[in-house]
């Protein structure tokens, strides 16, 4: 439970109460009302006509176009990237409603000042850092050097660009006549604390880059000296407050400009070049490799991402370890190439904005990007080795555990390289064999048999997840099915747990109130699920006879299915009477009369 943790559960939602959903998204969309609900174009995807709705009887956003959904907490963290405390904050600020003073422990306290401690120190040193870039004589070499670079001052503003001084104590001492101690200042990274020499800079004579987190807090930086020199960059090291890991350098930027994808590339430099040639949503990893934490950052914002890592080899490598892993997060990858350039900065110096956007739309399939890669290795004029490359491409085409989406590629592949399908697919599916054999359960499986298991499965959550739209949207019904069905029969383990809540609700309150669920559940996936099965309306257009039919057949199908699974527990237990009294409400589940309840 997200507010659990902190705070009491009535608080929360009295702060959620006071809070009108329609008047806190209205302050950041615009919305229109149409009949009973508000629609208005969403902010977490791009799109040209409103598709994102907003009611203000169930207190409750969601997105027809791309899923999104939740309450006015879910809003304010997905939009500001708030933590689920900070926008009970927030809200509880906006409502003047006064949170009471929390029993932090004593370790907590330090280290909650600690952190907030720290980001003023970043802001300050990027001031600094800011300001020496602008003195006429000390930033004047770094001025250029970022001029020479093709930046405008524009773009140096906007990315807060500075410079460090020559001499390596003039930050160190600033920040000590700000009032901090060495204590604080050495876990800023920003001042190595040496016994002999004393304290000193990290950064001097170079160019600056503050690397910011998605509120544009700035979290630590990057150094490049003015030419050559090694090393070419420094960064920061981790801090509290700086996990390279989970931010990307310029998503402050990138997350608010609504295309429908994002680009990543591997330098500061590449996205500020970008950025400066219109593609402000592209976004790199900060000198390291790129994480899963990362993936899962980008995929709140985008569905789809195109790499521009460099076209040496060790970007290559970068880019076929970054494929899966933003597969995982369930973002569509595609690759641009940027040859004969090595990176999208000097791209776009030697060919402009219009031929990048060409690219773009060239940009293939990493799916593509890996067979190509693969084939390299090959040399495709020896039968044999020809032969291996088949081989090996069949094996990767196994990824595809959709038969129909396989098939597809099978066929591209066996075009692009001129051989034929049915051999192609046949070495597919002989691999595909082997693998389902060795197979352990937790994998995705590829054979025919358990598709069919799967489709059931889907069946039975299609059934629950209807009931439960149908108790939502229309309470009377509770007690259609009080006495026959409970929580306990929903054998998915998310209706489960959202029946118990609604159950609940209906029973102490006799209403039920979705919004409040929402807050309930921790994990994003979970409140988007419960977004939409709230946002879901019965289809109208049923006859009532029909829609008599289709509930008492939906509630059969969930008993039985709670029933069967009952008697294999208990067969498996060998509890005799318990089986004996399933047997019984088995054998009455079909003489059950189950009926709408009008008025
Ligand atoms: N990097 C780093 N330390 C280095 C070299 C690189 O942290 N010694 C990181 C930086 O974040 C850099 C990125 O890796 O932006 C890409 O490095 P590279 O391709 O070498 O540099 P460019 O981005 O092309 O930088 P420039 O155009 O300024 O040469
Ligand atoms: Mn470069």
């Amino acid at each position: 439970m997200v507010g659990g943790m902190f705070y009491p559960e009535e608080l929360v939602e009295e702060v959620r109460e006071r809070n009108d959903i329609v008047s806190v998204i209205g302050s950041y969309v615009k919305l229109k009302k149409t009949g009973a609900n508000y629609v208005g174009l969403c902010p977490f995807h791009n799109e040209k006509s409103p598709s994102f709705s907003v009611s203000g009887s169930k207190q409750m956003y969601y997105c027809f176009g791309c899923g999104v959904g939740g309450n006015v907490y879910t809003f304010l963290m997905e939009y500001e990237n708030y933590t689920f405390v900070e926008a009970l904050k927030a809200l509880a600020d906006r409502a003047g409603v006064k949170l009471p003073e929390l029993e932090y422990s004593q370790e907590e306290k330090r280290q909650a000042d600690r952190r907030s401690r720290l980001y003023e120190i970043n802001k300050l040193a990027a001031k600094y850092y800011y300001c020496q870039l602008r003195d006429e004589k000390r930033g004047s070499m770094a001025y250029q050097y970022l001029k020479r670079r093709g930046l405008s001052d524009e773009t140096i503003t906007h990315f807060g660009l500075g410079a460090s001084s020559k001499s390596g104590g003039d930050l160190y001492r600033y920040l000590r006549s700000k009032g901090y101690d060495d204590e604080i200042l050495s876990q800023t990274g920003l001042i190595t604390m040496d016994e002999r020499r004393g304290a000193y800079d990290k950064f001097w004579n170079r160019v600056i880059f503050p690397i910011m987190d998605a509120n544009s807090k700035v979290i630590g930086f990057g150094g490049r000296v003015m030419g050559e020199g090694t090393p070419k960059y420094l960064n920061s090291p981790e801090t509290m407050v700086f996990d390279k890991s989970r931010n990307l350098y310029g998503l402050n930027f990138a997350r608010q400009t609504r295309k429908n994808y994002m680009i990543i590339c591997e330098g500061y430099m590449d996205v500020i070049a970008l950025h400066q040639a219109g593609f402000t949503n592209a976004v790199a990893s900060l000198g390291t490799a790129f994480t899963g934490l990362q993936a899962a950052l980008l995929a709140r914002y985008t569905k789809e991402v195109f790499l521009t890592y460099d076209s040496d080899e060790a970007g290559t490598k970068a880019a076929l370890r970054a494929i899966p892993i933003l597969k995982e997060a369930g973002l569509t990858a595609r690759v641009i190439n940027m040859k004969p350039y090595k990176d999208p900065d000097e791209f776009i110096k030697a060919l402009g904005a219009e031929e990048f956007e060409n690219r773009i739309k060239q940009a293939g399939n990493s799916f593509y990007f890996e067979i190509e890669v693969l084939e390299r290795q090959f040399d495709l004029t020896d039968p044999e080795q020809k032969t291996k490359f088949f081989n090996e491409t069949a094996k990767k085409l196994l990824v595809f555990t959709e038969e129909l989406e396989r098939n597809n590629y099978i066929e591209a592949i066996a075009r692009r390289y001129n051989v034929g399908y049915e051999s192609l697919r046949k070495l597919v599916n002989r691999y595909g064999a082997m693998q389902s054999v060795v197979k352990t359960d937790t994998e995705r499986p590829v054979r025919q048999e358990n598709g069919k298991k799967d489709r059931a499965d889907e069946g039975m959550r299609t059934s629950q997840k209807l009931l439960l739209t149908w108790l939502i949207n229309d309470n009377r019904q509770f007690e259609a099915i009080r006495g026959i069905i409970g929580p306990e029969d929903f054998t998915e383990e998310f209706y489960r747990e959202v029946a118990g809540m609604v159950f609940e609700q209906y029973e102490t309150k006799r209403t039920v109130i979705p919004a409040g669920i929402i807050s309930r559940f921790e994990n994003k996936e979970e409140q988007t699920m419960a977004a939409e099965l709230f946002s879901t309306e019965l289809s109208g257009e049923l006859g009532s006879t029909e829609q008599e039919k289709a509930f008492a057949e939906t509630v059969r199908r969930i008993k039985k299915n709670s029933l069967d699974l009952a008697s294999r527990k208990a067969a498996e237990a060998g509890d005799g009477q318990a089986l004996q009294k399933i047997i019984m409400e088995q054998a009455n589940l079909q003489k059950l009369h189950i009926s709408l309840k009008n008025g």
